[in-house]
């Protein structure tokens, strides 16, 4: 039996982390620390709250002493580390916070890694460290060897944890590995990021917000599909190295816009172009010929059967994201995009 802790897991993607391994592997531990920013959500856990194999810690992953005495009291075997600042567009309004905890924070947990007899330690990185692609070469992609090239403080902040995380791997023989993955759809995301965002408009019968001409390109893929694929550098992956994870599935975002749209029954006019994002990456698209030659990892979801599932799972749970629409964010929204 392994004990797995998950920092971050009241957010998007290590919640659906969290609910994977609980499904996965019967015999296994979790515990999550997460110190609940405004994109943390403790409902979101709530099924794993009544599992006997799950523990929450409302800890910050900055605080030493606090992260010293989870690992004292809870023994873990790996630690996966999805906690951070996460959106773009609020690093480009405050920075800090982002240093801190996305370069900070991990340093922590490395630190407790070591301290604890090397526990395995996985960083999850993101695509956006290399900076971005043109529009007009499609056949230039992301390898693990693309040099580091980032556009917001947001993937700075990732880099130089990615950097860190090699730096413990060297000098103090850290036994880490690092993913960056392209952008993640599914249940759970925080509606200031796109696809809930244009979900929850639209509902609303809002204006969908697109910047500049909506030509900037993303690769989408499935979160369970990440999820899978962090599970599997965590247990098989090779120490030391970095996997990019991503499916071939590149999209414009006002193709995007159009498709939630369609989905939900909603006109086209509600889409309205606003003022680009500053410093705006043009386009991410990812090579994962590694990851899927090592570990045998292809993306399972088409990008058709996972936005149906998502659109379905934004209808059915109104409540979720509604409490958050009326909270703090509500603010965030009128600043970022009133008069925009
Ligand atoms: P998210 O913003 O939904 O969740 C982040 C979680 O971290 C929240 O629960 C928050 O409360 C917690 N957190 C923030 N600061 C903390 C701190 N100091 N101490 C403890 N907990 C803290 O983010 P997400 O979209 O789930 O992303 C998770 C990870 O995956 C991030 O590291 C991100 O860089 C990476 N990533 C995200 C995507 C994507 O498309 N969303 C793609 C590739 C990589
Ligand atoms: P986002 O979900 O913020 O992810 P990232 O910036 O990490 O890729 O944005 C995805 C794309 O959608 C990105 O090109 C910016 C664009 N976008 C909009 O056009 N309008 C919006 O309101 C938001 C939040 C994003």
């Amino acid at each position: 039996m392994s004990t797995i802790l998950v920092t971050g897991g009241a957010g998007f993607i290590g919640a659906n982390f969290v609910y994977y391994l609980l499904e996965r592997y019967p015999s296994d531990r979790v515990v999550c620390v997460d110190s609940l920013t405004y994109a943390g959500n403790l409902s979101t856990l709530e099924r794993a709250l009544a599992d006997p194999r799950f523990v929450f810690y409302k800890q910050d992953i900055r605080d030493r002493a606090g992260i010293d005495a989870v690992f004292e009291a809870e023994k873990p075997d790996a630690v996966v580390n999805f906690a951070a600042e996460s959106h773009v567009d609020r690093s480009i309004e405050s920075p800090e916070i982002f240093l801190e905890t996305n370069i900070l924070g991990a340093q922590v947990m490395m630190d407790a890694c070591l301290a604890h007899g090397n526990v395995r330690f996985h960083q999850v990185s993101t695509d956006e460290v290399y900076g971005d692609l043109p529009l007009d070469r499609p056949d230039l992609l992301f390898t693990e060897d693309t040099p580091l090239h980032t556009s917001s403080p947001y993937s700075a902040s990732k880099a130089a944890a990615d950097l860190l995380t090699q730096a413990y791997c060297r000098t103090y023989g850290l036994a880490a590995t690092i993913s960056r993955c392209s952008n993640n759809y599914g249940p759970y995301q925080f509606p200031e990021k796109f696809i809930p965002l244009l979900i929850a408009n639209c509902l609303a019968d809002k204006p969908l917000p697109v910047y500049g001409k909506g030509l900037n390109v993303r690769d989408w893929l499935y979160v369970t599909d990440h999820c899978r694929a962090v599970d599997l550098i965590l247990r098989r992956g090779r120490i030391g190295q970095v996997y990019n994870i991503g499916g071939h599935n590149e999209m414009r975002n006002i193709d995007i816009a159009r498709l939630i749209c369609r989905a939900l029954g909603k006109p086209e006019s509600l889409i309205t172009y606003v003022t680009d994002r500053k410093g705006h990456d043009l386009r991410y698209a990812i090579d994962p010929e590694k990851i899927h030659g090592e570990l045998g990892w292809l993306p399972e979801t088409a990008f058709a059967d996972g936005i149906r599932a998502t659109v379905d799972w934004y209808l059915a749970h109104r409540p979720w994201w509604e409490a958050i629409v009326s909270g703090e964010y509500r603010d965030y929204y009128e600043r970022m995009y009133n008069d925009r």
